[in-house]
């Protein structure tokens, strides 16, 4: 019997020994590894500004108080997401505005009904990268520039992904990427924000430490002997330990995205002939993530999409559901929303296959011959 996950870590002994020397350095707090990370995705995604923070919902939140976003003012953001990126909203007393998706076979947020969504009192647009595959952004940094809105890129399934020729996260004024263990970068929690504004990273950086003027690492060093506080902040600091664990991910994330590259390239092959599914992005060209693998049953329901689920799971095969769509949720039910038919039917009738660096060639094609059957039968 085939036991195929929907995710397998890429680690080996290289984590286990970086952990074990940053914990015999004795600073396992937030210090010189969360630096080092920090530096290397300003590298990695040519930015000027990166913070490592506790994870990307803390991202997110920094985002939008960073942005001086609050009560009275309306966020455009997509349903066909995770409850983290519409949450955010809420949490700095804004009201998010649920927004469709552009097709079944791009499951980003459309430009088309961002603008039929906008009103004086929109002030952001947030946009997610489905898989690590890019929003149309120029089309929504038209609209954005249009309309004076900031754009805020949810980049947590993107990480080096592309979009003409610059990384997803560093096109709007602020990106958040997740380091939680089943994402591209694992390190149990952890995430990271990234602008280009200078004002906009020295609130975030203020924000993610208690809205104190400096760090105990900087104080241990003798840089300075005291500090003020300037603005009531959060406790969203990364510790040295995950930093490390996201210092070691990085140097393997190219080669991994790159064998996830072929093996999407294999799914979309051997499930490109099969009538009964959309396989999203088919044929996309950037370099892209590929977090998970989706496809989408045509003609179909939630139940019949249950039923091939639980048909799967007994051949040994995982999947899962990206995503519940977020305005069903009880909290989100009377948010102001404009019609979401695309992101129901991908919400009630798409699964999400396995996908990790690991996966063999054998599996890919167990799983995609394993589906053909189901759905034929
Ligand atoms: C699209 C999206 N946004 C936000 C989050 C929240 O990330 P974290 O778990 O690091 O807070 C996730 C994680 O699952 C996600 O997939």
């Amino acid at each position: 019997m085939y036991q195929i996950p929907l995710f397998d870590l890429n680690y080996d002994e290289r984590e286990q020994k970086a952990v074990a020397e940053t914990i015999a350095s004795k600073w396992i707090s937030s210090g010189p590894k969360c630096m080092e990370l920090e530096e290397i995705f300003q590298k990695e995604l040519d930015t000027p500004y990166a913070y490592a923070v506790t994870n990307c919902t803390a991202a997110l939140h920094l985002a939008l108080f960073s942005l001086g976003i609050g009560a009275g003012d309306e966020v455009i953001v997509p349903s066909l997401t995770f409850v983290a990126t519409v949450n955010a909203v809420r949490y700095v007393g804004a009201e998010p505005v649920f927004c469709d998706i552009e097709s079944l076979s791009g499951l980003t947020i459309s430009p088309d009904r961002i603008e039929e969504l906008i009103t004086p009192k929109t002030k952001a647009i947030m946009v997610m990268h489905f898989g690590g595959f890019a929003c149309d952004m120029d089309r929504i940094m038209a609209i954005a520039a249009k309309h004076h809105l900031y754009v805020v890129e949810d980049a947590c399934h993107g990480p080096l992904s592309e979009y003409h020729g610059r990384k997803l996260g560093t096109i709007g004024d602020v990106g958040c990427f997740s380091f939680f263990s089943n994402k591209n970068i694992s390190t149990g929690e952890g995430g990271m924000v990234v602008t280009k504004h200078e004002k906009v990273g020295e609130r975030i950086k203020l924000a993610r430490s208690h809205g104190m003027t400096t760090m105990s690492y900087e104080r241990a060093k003798g840089h300075s002997t005291s500090y003020d506080v300037v603005m009531p902040g959060y406790n969203y600091r990364l510790d040295d330990i995950r930093a490390t664990l996201g210092i070691v991910q990085m140097q393997k994330l190219r080669a991994d995205l790159e064998t996830r590259q072929q093996i999407r390239a294999l799914y979309e092959k051997l499930l490109g002939a099969c009538e009964q599914v959309i396989v999203p992005f088919a044929g996309y060209t950037e370099f892209a993530s590929n977090y998970i693998m989706p496809v989408i049953l045509k003609d179909s329901d939630p139940a019949r999409r249950d039923e091939v689920r639980t048909k799967l799971q007994e051949k040994g095969i995982q999947t899962s559901v990206h995503y519940p769509a977020v305005h069903r949720f009880s909290i989100y039910r009377d948010a102001k929303k404009g019609d979401l038919p695309l992101t129901e039917y991908a919400s009630d009738c798409g699964l999400t296959l396995p996908m990790y660096a690991k996966l063999t060639e054998e599996e890919v094609t167990y799983i995609c011959d394993s589906l053909k059957e189901i759905l034929k039968g």
